[in-house]
């Protein structure tokens, strides 16, 4: 039997309002390259790896010059408003132009940490669970909820929550189908694995790791910086 086709889909096309700054924290440069670059680093030359589509914003001008020539294809669509909006185009690409894959990984373009370890326990555990499968990581931290005023209104339970990180693996069609179902009915979707939820599926939880950041604010990219410097060096 020929093994699954999977297609990595890497969202790129948000703004990064909350770190802000002059430069697009998905084009910043961490240990010599953009942040982009790293996370697309993580896919490219696995076995399982089919193809690799970034997701774009209308008005990119920088992705060519920052991510510097790649040595497997690498091909580029634009995205939404919206991160649901933006992966629904690539879907619609994928299934428009490599109608034979499997699977999609939607990896968000600023994670750049992924280990190799990591991406094949997804794999691995992912492919066999028919809803798919997201990283994720027990919560560590004991949550308090706010009130009104910045005082503590009350403290959360963490027993069974985990934080959801990137990539998320789904099968193709059902992800394009549960993103449009969640859609239409409003949904605030923030992962791929909540319009699964909408739809009824139980994605699996798979082990990732507390490297695997996402840089969201301004302080992570130090953060990241030093995990790969200590991968690179190990
Ligand atoms: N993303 C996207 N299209 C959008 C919004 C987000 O492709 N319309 C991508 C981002 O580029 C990022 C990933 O989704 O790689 C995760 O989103 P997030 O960390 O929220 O990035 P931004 O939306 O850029 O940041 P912010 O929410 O602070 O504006
Ligand atoms: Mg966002």
């Amino acid at each position: 039997m020929d093994s699954p086709r999977v297609h990595a889909l890497i969202p790129a096309a948000g703004r990064g309002t909350r770190y802000g700054g002059a430069v697009l924290k998905q084009y910043l440069p961490i240990c010599g390259k953009a942040v982009l670059a790293h996370s697309i680093r993580a896919f490219q030359f696995h076995p399982l790896i089919a193809g690799i589509t970034v997701i774009l914003s209308e008005d990119d001008r920088w992705f060519e010059s920052a991510v510097g020539p790649l040595s497997t294809v690498v091909e580029t669509v634009i995205g939404g408003d919206t991160r649901a909006q933006s992966v629904r185009n690539g879907l619609r690409h994928i299934m428009e132009n490599h109608p034979g894959s499997d699977w999609v990984l939607v990896h968000d373009a600023a994670r750049p940490c992924l280990s190799p370890g990591c991406l094949d326990r997804l794999l691995e555990q992912g492919m066999e669970s028919p809803d798919g499968a997201i990283l994720a990581i027990p919560v560590g931290d004991t949550l308090k909820c706010e009130g009104d005023k910045g005082e503590i209104a009350t403290t959360v339970d963490r027993f069974r929550l985990w934080a959801a990180q990137t990539p998320q693996l789904f099968q193709v069609e059902a992800l394009a189908e549960a993103i449009d179902a969640a859609q239409l009915k409003g949904a605030e979707l923030t992962d791929e694995s909540s319009a699964m939820e909408y739809s009824g599926a139980s994605p699996k939880l798979v082990m990732g790791s507390a490297a695997n950041i996402k840089i969201t604010h301004p302080g992570d990219l130090a953060m990241a910086e030093a995990w790969l410097q200590r991968n690179e060096q190990s």
